[in-house]
């Protein structure tokens, strides 16, 4: 998440063209350790949504009534002051807006750090290439896809169900009925995977960029963004595995 691995490798001449801007801002983002910044307070964002969401997810354990209840709630929160499901349309606004950033950050992190490598190291680094630096960018890639499949399946209903099956605020009969189809399941578990990899290593550069981690932390810090993950995952798949395994039906 927060960087690219691969643009820890950023020699300091990997800087891009300085913009002829006085905003401080446009500046900052020319630099290698803006885009950093850039991707570590949107990772910051999209792991605080991720957490919230699977921990929402978690009320399914407690029935239909209580999920279904739970995605109304989402819609009517911050009413009458605002207007029916506007919160949400303001969440899912700062999301899209984090999402496109991390990724324009993330690529051209990577394409700053490829033209700053000199020819024989280039070779070498291709070939050296850490697992971490291709695992964030393919799983970066994977999740993408993700989003976008799990949007069109779960809040919109218009992949992976028979006509008329999915309701809007139906949560609880849209998920059963969603991942009682096992290759579905299966793709959403493969994509919790990329997730967790993705943090495992993403909230941990995303740390360091912002210069919180010291010598005496480092390992603990670590160990953190290891437990997020494993928790995040498993939190996500215990509901496709449990659609799978009949205990939610
Ligand atoms: C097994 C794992 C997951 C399940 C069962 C699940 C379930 C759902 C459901 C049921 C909805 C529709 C909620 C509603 O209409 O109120 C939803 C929406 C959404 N989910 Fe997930 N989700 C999972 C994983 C994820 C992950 C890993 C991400 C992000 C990386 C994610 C991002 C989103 C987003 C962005 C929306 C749209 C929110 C909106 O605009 O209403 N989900 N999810």
């Amino acid at each position: 998440m927060a960087e690219t691995a691969g643009a820890e490798k950023v020699h300091s001449g990997a800087q891009a063209p300085r913009a002829f801007t006085s905003n401080p801002l446009i500046t900052l983002w020319s630099t290698v350790i803006g885009k950093k910044i850039v991707m570590a307070v949107t990772g910051a964002v999209l792991v605080g949504f991720v957490i919230a969401h699977m921990v929402g997810n978690l009320k399914i354990f407690e029935g239909a009534d209580a999920i279904n209840t739970y995605a109304h709630f989402l819609r009517v929160v911050g009413m009458p002051e605002l207007g029916y499901g506007q919160l949400l349309w303001i969440v899912r606004s700062v999301l899209l807006l984090s999402v496109i950033l991390h990724i324009i950050a993330a690529w051209q992190l990577t394409l700053m750090n490829r033209a700053a490598r000199p020819v024989d190291y280039k070779i070498r680094a291709n070939q050296e290439s850490t697992w971490a630096s291709r695992t964030m960018r393919w799983g970066g890639v994977v999740l993408l896809v993700f989003i976008i499949f799990h949007i069109l399946h779960f809040t919109m209903g218009v992949v992976g169900f028979q006509p008329g099956q999915w309701q809007d605020l139906a949560v609880y009969q849209n998920v059963v009925a969603g991942f009682s189809l096992w290759p579905v399941s299966a793709f959403y578990i493969i994509a919790m995977a990329a997730l967790c990899l993705h943090l495992d290593h993403g909230i941990w550069s995303g740390i360091q960029t912002l210069g919180w981690n010291t010598q005496r932390n480092q390992s603990k810090i670590r160990m953190a963004s290891r437990v997020i993950a494993v928790i995040v995952f498993l939190g996500f798949i215990s509901v496709p595995v449990s659609v799978l395994a009949g205990w939610l039906k």
